[in-house]
């Protein structure tokens, strides 16, 4: 049986008939460019996370760059985050001139870790930027606790995490800014690259807007220098299709994830922590195995697809050697990143398929 990490073409076949009518009536618009398909999807994401405004942009990066640049944050400012993410977190930061400190990561959750952020501290941190990884929020209360106390922006990467819940409030409207990304396989995918960012704060959204739409308001008048960075009309009409659907795929994700959890207790894996004041959205399902190149060599020879996340944390990474960090920094994250791998999971994984890599996950493991 071949299983692929994520099934985007069951997910395609599930909306083919709505995502179809839906690009023909943004080719029939003769409108490419922005248009009522994207300031549709702006308030449909703006009324999902629960924030009064959303901006669209071109990707997830650029929704971080952003962000960054519309909180002022820029040359010697510091910002706090983990170096256990995709390497886009970083470099938005360092894209910025500012720098990242990397705080370690909690063992659990692999997010973030409060303590680790309070010990990074200094007087040129400007912001938190914390990465709800693979779905799961990070602790947002001690986050937003060490932020007011040392005056602190919030900027959250909820790249991974369209859908998931802290106590109750949308990812990404907990802190002053959310950055979310519409790369394909997100839980909330486009057909191309795609981004959006979300906040409460009538300046940041005014300047992010600003900074979009090359610093101008008003066609050939410029403000500001800014950049081309546009969520085109095809992209949203497609996502407001998916958008639709979100909370059922993710409540899928969460059973499928349920499922392997259920059944894989007892082997020598460590896995995915739920906890019970958020909930998790299972973008990735990952686990950590001692001898994963063996085990994911071994689910590969029978046609399943897994996935190291992250083979490099982003501290060591060669673009950012600069930084001067070196292995031991970071002891979690570099553990952590020695042993995960990710099952394949997806709102469209059959439990026959999960029964198949299960089956031959536990052959190798007891084995
Ligand atoms: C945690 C995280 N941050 C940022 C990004 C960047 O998003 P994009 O690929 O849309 O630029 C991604 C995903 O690719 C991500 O997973």
């Amino acid at each position: 049986m071949i299983i692929p990490l994520i099934d985007l073409r069951a997910q395609y076949m599930e909306v083919k008939d709505e995502l179809e009518g839906a690009m023909r009536r943004v080719l029939d618009s003769g409108i490419y460019i922005g248009g009522p398909e994207v300031e549709a999807l702006e308030s449909e994401i703006a009324r999902f996370t629960g924030v009064r405004y959303a901006i669209s942009v071109a990707n997830g990066t650029d929704a971080l760059t952003l962000a960054l640049e519309a909180a002022g944050i820029g040359p010697g400012d510091e910002v706090i985050t983990t170096s256990f993410t995709f390497f886009a977190t970083a470099e938005a930061i360092v894209r910025q001139g500012a720098v990242p400190v990397f705080a370690d990561i909690d063992p659990r959750t692999f997010n973030i870790s409060p303590e680790a952020v309070e010990a990074r501290v200094t007087p040129r941190t400007k912001a938190i930027m914390p990465v709800h990884i693979f779905g799961q929020p990070a602790d947002m209360d001690a986050l937003q606790d060490i932020a007011e106390r040392h005056n602190l922006l919030i900027i959250e990467d909820a790249c991974q995490a369209i859908g998931s819940t802290y106590k109750g409030r949308a990812i990404g409207s907990i802190g002053d800014i959310g950055c979310i990304s519409f790369f394909p396989t997100k839980n909330l995918g486009g057909y191309g690259d795609g981004g959006i960012v979300v906040t409460n704060n009538e300046g940041v959204a005014d300047r992010i807007r600003l900074l979009c739409h090359h610093g101008s308001r008003r066609k050939y008048f410029h403000e500001i220098a800014g950049y081309n960075s546009r969520l085109d009309p095809l992209q949203a009409a497609a996502i407001r299709v998916k958008l639709a659907k979100l909370n059922e795929w993710n409540d899928r994700r969460r059973a499928a994830a349920a499922y392997y959890s259920e059944h894989l207790q007892g082997l020598p894996l460590v896995l995915p922590h739920a906890s019970s004041e958020s909930s998790h959205v299972y973008h990735l399902y990952v686990t950590l195995y001692k001898d994963r190149e063996r085990l994911t060599l071994e689910l590969k020879r029978h046609g399943i697809s897994t996935g190291h996340y992250y083979p490099c944390p982003q501290h060591l990474q060669q673009a950012l050697r600069h930084l001067g960090y070196k292995r031991g920094d970071l002891p979690v994250t570099e553990a952590v990143c020695e042993q995960s791998f990710a099952l394949p999971i997806s709102p469209h994984l059959t439990r026959e398929q999960q029964r198949y890599i299960m089956d031959k996950l536990m052959r190798y493991a007891k084995g």
